[in-house]
């Protein structure tokens, strides 16, 4: 009897074929493409001994409880803000998720968002899609932004994607890194990886790298101002309008972990004012529904705000390995070996 998996949208994954032409598992999948509807998952999770899901797919309680035969579920993305994570617990069902195999991928992506926000990239690209260059060109002053070089990187949470990040961010010999985090880890500045990047970043060997505790403190000090933490109650609208009218006026806020931990409205004033400089968002509270009346896209803000649809781990190799760890979870729980 093999086990029997919900498959709520089609992945990436060769482990998943490979079990399924072998006949090791057997596969409930949809004949369409996109998120799996509602009701979809409602009428097939009753026969299913584990369902792979992704930030698309919410798992509420009613829906966990529905399926009886549950031993796994496994989503494919490090963050679980999506599952009633306490629903599963209570069936003691094992939650698998993906994390590691996407960190260089996201913390690439934070890094070009970075430099995008503090270079303009959003209002110079407009110029030349517009057709306006002829009206925008070169002079002394057009299109300037701050360097990264000397400045105050600033992370709310300081996992491994937000380590990852400031490890590349040596390169470019920033002033000083301070983070604030709920679950300490030491960072090893010494580890292989870092110094390696310290040696071709030979003015970063003396830079200064400290816990600030104090989110307000971390705010006043910050040129940049980078969210990587995951989204929960403590964390839903983290930044808000006190965090932000602490910022610097010259600082950019950088947020490529998850939309609602930045309260929207307060951010959009922010920029509106002049209050903060710019930002660089991947994620949005309330995404994928964001319509062209959205606060952040008008007149006023857009220029300052760079924003992109939830592609931090999207290169291939990222999401390749994350359907092959989100399928190994499922393959392990039932001991199928290929
Ligand atoms: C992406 O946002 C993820 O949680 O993997
Ligand atoms: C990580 O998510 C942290 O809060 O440090």
């Amino acid at each position: 009897n093999v086990p029997t998996i919900l498959l709520c949208r089609d992945i990436p994954s060769t482990l998943l074929k490979n079990a399924e032409e072998k006949g090791l598992i057997q596969i409930i999948r949809r004949s369409e493409d996109g998120p799996a509807p509602k009701e979809w998952i409602r009428s097939n999770i009753t026969n299913a001994n584990a369902i792979i899901v992704t930030l698309t797919e919410p798992l509420s309680e009613e829906m966990i409880e529905a399926g009886k035969k549950l031993q796994v579920v496994s989503t494919m993305s490090v963050g679980t803000d999506h599952i009633d994570t306490n629903a599963i617990q209570k069936r003691s069902i094992k939650l698998g998720t993906t994390p590691d195999v996407l960190d260089d991928a996201v913390a690439d992506l934070t890094l070009l968002l970075t430099l995008a926000a503090m270079r303009n990239l959003s209002y110079a690209s407009r110029i030349v899609q517009q057709g306006q260059w002829s009206k925008h060109p070169w002079s002394p002053l057009a299109f300037c932004g701050p360097s990264l070089r000397g400045k105050t990187i600033g992370f709310v949470g300081f996992g491994n994607i937000a380590q990852t990040v400031a490890s590349l961010m040596l390169m470019f010999q920033p002033g000083r890194i301070l983070y604030t985090t709920s679950k300490p880890k030491p960072f090893d500045i010494q580890s292989p990886d870092f110094s390696r990047l310290r040696e071709r970043a030979s003015a970063s060997s003396d830079i200064e790298i400290r816990n600030v505790p104090d989110l307000q403190q971390l705010a006043k000090e910050s040129d940049v101002v980078i969210t990587l933490t995951s989204l929960n109650p403590s964390t839903k609208h983290l930044i808000d309008e006190k965090f932000l009218s602490s910022m610097k006026r010259s600082a950019y806020l950088i947020n490529t972990a998850r939309g609602p931990i930045v309260d929207t409205i307060a951010l959009a004033q922010a920029l509106e004012s002049g209050q903060i400089a710019g930002a660089g968002l991947d994620v949005l509270e309330g995404e994928p529904n964001i319509s062209s009346e959205h606060p952040l896209l008008q007149e006023s803000c857009r220029d300052r705000v760079l924003i992109l649809p939830h592609i931090g781990s999207a290169t291939n190799e990222a999401r390749q390995a994350m359907a092959d760890l989100c399928v190994k979870h499922v393959l392990d729980q039932f001991s199928v070996s290929l």
